[in-house]
């Protein structure tokens, strides 16, 4: 709300928060805590899983992100971050806990909120400051957390201040992002907003936007799902070119000449734990005026299957065929797999009754076995393109031609570089009629 950027600059809070209590210690939160222990603050990170805190404390870090290891170490150092299983006393606790959908109905899971917050109540001191940085539903804060804190006996507002700041961070490049973006912070109340504003000022370079609570929850959510509302847009798009005989990333790129549209790239599927998730908490809190959304996330989750089909059709007239997949994580140049349409496309895949394969040297861990290019392509029909990694145009192409059994790619990136057409290959891209 206007009301508090105005006012805010005029309200002086009483002295600078030096120690922060932040509970989660993941992709979010260990940045965060690492982030504030190099920027002066005394940091006590907790986490539930011990096995994070017994494999942090031997300097073994969780997360694999660039320049992560060495800003948790030197925190580590300094002896202003320390690990541990329980929150205690502290000026500011900032609550980093999953916030997952369950799959089966698509309703959030705020058990993590809902246990973090009581698990801090024996430590709320007069003057503290309460963030919640997960992304949540709308009015999460104001019906589910703000009631918790209620029980400890403290004035919610007068002795406690509460405030909502969505992470909006880009795996890979999480630490420059969590410096250069933009901030969206919602108080309960102008001294709430104040007191976020000072804590996150200490190393945001972008500019902080304040706003009230609710606004600043709903916004996270609006972020991505706008995206995923495009990425379908660009999907419905792709399977109208196929169908005319066009090439849809050639009619994208065109489109996007026009200085008012920007519209995104089709793919496999949406992957990630924020772009497919992050809709369905708009669509539980208003299932009526979602159609839009509800659509979107329709088409995009029908990829796999759309893909499996254009796979199955291609190979129609091999016999046994056998598929190799490039690219395994939720999308390209990242080693995360959550919610990856690799998983699903396997899945369909092998259901059909192909031989599937995958290779992957960006990632770890993955449900279906991980093999090495040559075993990958021994005696392969077909390369299916699922996540573009840029190291896949770096491969050896006559190589992998003298590997395989029929010389067929299929695209779903459209990724690959003209030299793998030039050594034979026959490429098939999707969106390409
Ligand atoms: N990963 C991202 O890039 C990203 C970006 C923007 C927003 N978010 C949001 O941030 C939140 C956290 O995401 P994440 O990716 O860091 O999750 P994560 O799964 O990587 O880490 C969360 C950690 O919280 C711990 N935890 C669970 N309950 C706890 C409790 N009661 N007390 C202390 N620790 C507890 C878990 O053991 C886990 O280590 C989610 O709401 C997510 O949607 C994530």
């Amino acid at each position: 709300m206007l009301y508090l950027r105005t006012a805010l600059d005029n309200t002086r809070v009483d002295a600078m928060n030096r120690k922060i209590c932040i509970l989660g210690l993941g992709y979010v939160g260990l940045p965060t805590a690492s982030m504030f222990a190099t920027h002066g603050y005394d940091v006590v990170g907790v986490d539930v899983n011990e096995d994070i805190v017994k494999n942090m404390e031997k300097g073994n870090i969780p997360i694999k992100e660039p320049g992560l290891e060495t800003l948790v170490l030197a925190a580590l150092k300094s002896n202003r971050l320390k690990v541990q299983a329980k929150p205690e006393k502290a000026d500011v606790f900032i609550i980093c806990v999953p916030t997952p959908i369950n799959e089966a109905t698509k309703e959030p899971d705020l058990s993590y909120v809902k246990s973090a917050t009581e698990s801090i109540l024996p430590y709320l001191e007069k003057g503290n400051l309460v963030v919640l940085e997960s992304t949540v539903p709308p009015l999460t804060t104001q019906n589910i957390v703000i009631p918790i804190l209620k029980k400890s006996d403290l004035k919610v507002g007068e002795e406690i201040s509460v405030a909502y700041c969505p992470e909006r961070v880009l795996p890979g490049k999480i630490l420059t992002e969590f410096v250069k973006n933009d901030r969206i912070i919602g108080g309960l109340d102008k001294k709430s907003a104040q007191m976020a504003k000072e804590l996150y000022g200490s190393f945001v370079e972008g500019n902080l936007h304040l706003t009230e609570i609710t606004c600043a929850e709903m916004v996270k959510l609006m972020e991505n799902t706008f995206r995923d509302v495009n990425i379908a847009l660009a999907n419905e798009f792709m399977k109208i070119s196929e169908r005319i005989g066009i090439d849809v990333w050639e009619a994208i790129i065109l489109a996007n000449k026009h200085p008012r549209v920007d519209i995104h790239r089709p793919g496999p599927g949406v992957g990630g734990h924020c772009i497919a998730v992050d809709p369905w908490f708009i669509i539980n809190t208003d299932v009526e005026d979602t159609n839009l959304i509800k659509s979107a996330r329709k088409t995009n989750d029908e990829m796999p299957g759309y893909v499996a089909g254009i796979v199955e059709n291609e190979l129609k007239d091999i016999e046994k065929p056998v598929v190799t997949v490039f690219g395994v994580a939720y999308k390209g140049n990242f080693r995360d797999t959550r919610q990856s349409p690799a998983k699903e496309v396997i899945s369909i895949l092998l259901d059909i009754g192909f031989e599937v394969r995958a290779y992957d040297p960006l990632v770890e861990d993955f449900p279906y076995e991980l093999m090495p290019l040559d075993k990958a392509l021994d005696g392969s029909d077909c390369i299916l393109i699922l996540a573009n990694h840029r190291l896949f145009n770096n491969l050896d192409t006559k190589t992998i031609f003298s590997l395989m059994r029929n010389k067929k790619i299929i695209d779903t990136m459209n990724s690959l570089s003209s030299n793998w057409i030039e050594n034979g290959f026959s490429v098939r891209k999707l969106g390409n009629g």
